[in-house]
């Protein structure tokens, strides 16, 4: 007998892809003369470093056997080292999970935690904010709740719900955060952290832009981490893609609460969620220099300087923090929907993101990423000025 047909399965339909809506856009901005320039994905662009590339090729003829999912002791070392320097915050290798980039963490998070603790169904997140939060917990089967922002763009954990703060599994903070660039004072990171744990929720603190932390006159800040307010309910999230230019090779690793991360560890092991091993060692090289993180750091502050102020007199204004690699821009002469303004840029050559990718507060707003070359840099600046 034929098994029954699965033609009519009603069950999850994935949503387009939040880039993927950017084709009409694209091929606007591609009809410029020189082409498109892309500012609408994160995706880096400069070099990685020379050690790292090292690491990656003296470990490939050793990596004949399986990699541990949690993550090697030299990986896992330099992460705890590096988590040490950078934050001035103790946590031992056995504290760290490697995992193969942070999106699949994140998607998958919400999932496992459920497995942990299926009591609870709810995921809350920023409501301004990196679109995988909002989708890790639909691929769970849970409530996917945003946490309101106020005007600049800082969590209202007051206006959460009270049903969805007894539900809550898990709350995400992202900081410096994606797409604003803003950045938690160590107090509102502190509160932020309380608040969770008076409510019973984990906290997952997506940290991935830490080393482009900046004050208000562009000059290197020093990052603030969850790790600082408690470590118990506390994983923080971290990745070597915008570190050290490695997206391509998928890196990333969280640490924190030990019992969480053995428990994330183990079930990740039976799932075979393993980083290759000659990624591994290509991380740790990384973790253990920040002189490239430096230059790097300077790189994005440098095309900063250079691009915000071709967008000011162009009409837009950078209405985020100081932080990230992103500008958080809209028009400076009133309302207008980010989607218009995406396609006013595109007309000069510019492709960015429809702040509403990030939640309907952003629905004025658009991102525009500085991961592109010097070149494509003083490309924009010059489009920009022929185009006022
Ligand atoms: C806030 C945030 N978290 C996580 C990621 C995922 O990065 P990766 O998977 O490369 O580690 C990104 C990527 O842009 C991001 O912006």
């Amino acid at each position: 007998m034929k098994p029954p047909s699965q033609g009519n399965a009603t069950g999850f339909v994935p949503p387009p892809y939040p880039h993927d809506r950017l084709d009409d856009l694209r091929a606007v901005a591609a009809a410029v003369d020189g082409g498109v320039i892309d500012c609408s994905i994160g995706t880096p662009v400069d070099p990685m470093p020379d050690a790292v590339l090292r690491a990656l090729s003296d470990a490939a003829p050793g990596s004949t056997g399986y990699p541990f999912t949690i993550g090697s002791p030299a990986y896992r070392e330099a992460a705890a080292a590096w988590i040490g320097r950078r934050f001035d915050v103790g946590v031992t290798a056995a504290e760290v999970m490697a995992c193969i980039g942070t999106k699949e963490l994140v998607a998958g998070l919400p999932r496992l935690l459920s497995l942990r603790d299926p009591s609870r169904d709810t995921v809350l997140y920023p409501g301004v904010s990196y679109p995988t939060y909002a989708m890790g917990a639909q691929l769970a089967g849970l409530r996917a709740a945003p946490v309101p922002v106020d005007s600049e763009w800082r969590l209202d954990l007051a206006a959460v719900d009270p049903d969805d703060a007894g539900r809550a599994l898990l709350l995400w903070l992202n900081d410096p955060s994606n797409p604003t660039g803003v950045t938690a004072t160590p107090d509102e990171m502190q509160a932020s952290v309380a608040w969770a744990h008076d409510h019973g929720a984990i906290v997952a603190s997506d940290e991935c832009y830490a080393e482009f932390t900046y004050d208000a006159s562009g000059a290197a800040a020093e990052p603030v981490t969850a790790l600082h307010a408690a470590t118990d309910d506390v994983l923080v999230v971290h990745s070597l893609s915008k570190r050290s230019n490695m997206a391509g090779l998928r890196a990333g690793f969280m640490a924190g609460d030990s019992e969480l991360v053995t428990y994330l560890g183990e079930v990740r092991k039976h799932g075979g969620m393993m980083v290759p091993a000659p990624v591994q060692a290509a991380a740790a090289a990384a973790l253990a220099d920040d002189d490239h993180v430096e230059v790097q750091r300077e790189r994005y502050a440098a095309r900063r300087a250079r691009l915000l102020p071709a967008l000011e007199a162009w009409g837009l204004v950078h209405d985020g923090g100081p932080s990230t690699f992103y500008l958080w821009l809209r028009n400076a002469g009133g309302d207008e929907d980010g989607w218009s303004v995406a396609a006013r840029l595109a007309q000069t050559g510019a492709l960015v993101a429809p702040g509403d990718l990030y939640g309907p507060a952003g629905s004025q707003h658009v991102r525009l990423a500085m991961s592109i070359t010097d070149e494509q840099v003083e490309t924009t600046v010059k489009r920009l000025e022929g185009a006022r």
